[in-house]
């Protein structure tokens, strides 16, 4: 395996571009080529099947594209798809998702309650509950569905009235109460990161998976011998659906400007 071949990164559509913009800040040597399935999101209202079919699919473009390592950056997409994944193309490439990264960092960190956020897709998934109940059987942790949060961010509603009182609405619910910890378990989120803090005043630990993923991409390569040396082609961000309005929102997300590139893999019957 060469070490100078590209690292995939995919989402349903242009939060996973707080990931990649991580790993791009951590990795700099490596090549980038993002998918976003801006034609099928949100996968937060999708089924299981559906999202696992679209992960597969677009895994596949990755690893056609010679990618020596695949990142799930979409906890709809980790949570409902990240088992068959591993099924079928496990021997191909190094696959990273954004959940257990997230997971391993919660239960360093000191807690009585952990709240968690996320799409409707992820909560209704119980991987996070399973994953925390196997590590630890005395964990607290509560999942709060909060579907209103993604058209928000990308609506550039950030630090607004509409946000603080849509965040305010989600944060006060009772199944948050107490809580010490906070869970972004959405790729969108990290973008309110700093909003949630100041709502909560400092006293609840906000995490999010971005950092935490880069640093598990780098370890996984590392153990292999598989970190490039240096940056021979330019990264690619492909959507398979494109239009001015995303073109205009990636750039709440990714710290440089970039060009996004229509590639509709759906046309393609095989
Ligand atoms: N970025 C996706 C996630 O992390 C949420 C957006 C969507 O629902 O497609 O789950």
């Amino acid at each position: 395996m060469e070490a100078s071949r590209p690292i995939g990164v995919f989402d349903s559509g242009i939060g996973g571009l707080t990931v990649a913009s991580a790993i791009h800040r951590l990795l700099p040597e490596e090549r980038i080529i993002y998918f976003g399935d801006t034609a099928h999101l949100p996968y937060g209202e999708k089924s299981h099947d559906a999202i696992r079919y679209f992960s597969l699919r677009i895994s596949r473009f990755l690893l056609e594209r010679d990618c020596k390592a695949i990142v799930v950056a979409c906890n709809s997409a980790s949570t409902a798809a990240y088992d068959v994944l591993l099924e079928f193309f496990e021997d191909k490439a190094v696959f990273v998702n954004v959940v257990d990264p997230l997971v391993k960092a919660a239960l360093e960190v000191p807690h009585s309650k952990m709240g968690l956020i996320a799409t409707h897709a992820t909560v209704q998934s119980g991987v996070y509950e399973k994953l925390f109940s196997r590590a630890d059987p005395n964990a607290r942790l509560s999942c709060l569905a909060t579907p209103l949060l993604v058209p928000m961010i990308e609506e550039g509603f950030v630090h607004n009235d509409i946000s603080r009182s849509v965040l305010d609405t989600y944060l006060s619910d009772p199944s948050l109460k107490d809580i010490d910890v906070l869970l972004l378990a959405c790729t969108h989120y990290p973008l309110i990161r700093a909003e949630i803090e100041s709502q909560y005043g400092g006293t609840v630990r906000v995490l999010d998976a971005t950092e935490y993923t880069a640093r598990a991409l780098r370890n996984a390569l590392a153990e292999r011998n598989q970190l490039s040396a240096g940056k021979k082609e330019a990264d690619h961000f492909y959507v398979s659906d494109y239009s001015e309005n995303f073109a205009r929102t990636t750039r709440l997300f990714y710290t440089e400007n970039i060009v996004l590139e229509r590639c509709n893999i759906w046309n393609d019957p095989t």
